[in-house]
């Protein structure tokens, strides 16, 4: 079977791109692609020998030319499997659609909860108790789409914005390689507007946050 490859679209640091590429998936990192010429985590992928390439959102009159040059570049790789990583442009509906199914996000909360930016501070103000990161198939809506994966972390008395986000980030580094790992072994698919997972293991235990003392 020909190997699989995977186009990542980033937007700065490019921490969970760089974690994709650490946990050797089974997969040909065909590009990294970016709006922002200066997003650090380019230089990185060069370093490992990924090729790059930059298209600038501000060269462009509006998002829909924006997304079909940015399309164009993403299909010179013809991959299976385009992953946003920390890519935050706000995407139009046609360049959604010509990916759907094989468009994925991250997100640092646990949707439907804190769509949008500054998740972390709204999280805390809100005082949840528990909060994470998704994994989902990305649709039209800013930050919705079928949930894939996600994890959960406690808010802990007395969390700076800082220590909240590195806590959740941790997990984004565990959840991101899974859900590409689970597309690209074919167990992971859209279907119905859900996402389905062959073998899903089940966690009948309910996650609990604080932990109650026996
Ligand atoms: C990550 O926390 C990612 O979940 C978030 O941006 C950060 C990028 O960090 N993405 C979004 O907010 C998307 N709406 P990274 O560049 O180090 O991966």
């Amino acid at each position: 079977m020909a190997e699989k490859s995977v186009v990542i679209l980033i937007s700065g640091r490019g921490s969970n791109m760089q974690a994709l590429l650490d946990a050797r998936l089974p997969a040909r990192v065909a590009a990294v692609i970016s709006n922002n010429p200066q997003a650090r985590g380019l230089g990185v992928a060069k370093a490992r020998g990924i090729a790059t390439a930059v298209v600038d959102h501000r060269a462009f009159p509006d998002r829909a030319a924006f997304d079909a040059a940015l399309a164009q570049e993403i299909d010179r790789h013809r991959p299976d499997l385009v992953a946003l990583a920390g890519f935050m442009r706000i995407l139009t509906e046609a360049f959604i659609e010509r990916y759907r199914g094989r468009l994925m996000n991250i997100h640092p909360s646990l949707l439907p909860a804190f769509t949008g930016l500054d998740t972390h501070r709204r999280a805390l103000a809100a005082g949840v108790r528990i909060h994470g990161c998704t994994v989902h198939f990305v649709t039209p809506a800013v930050d919705s789409g079928p949930i894939i994966v996600q994890a959960a972390v406690a808010v802990l008395p007395g969390d700076t914005e800082e220590q909240l986000a590195a806590r959740v980030l941790a997990q984004e580094h565990r959840i991101y390689p899974q859900a590409v790992r689970w597309f690209i072994e074919g167990k992971l698919k859209l279907e119905d507007g859900r996402a389905r997972i062959d073998g899903e293991c089940r966690f009948p235990e309910a996650v609990v946050s604080p932990l109650a003392r026996r």
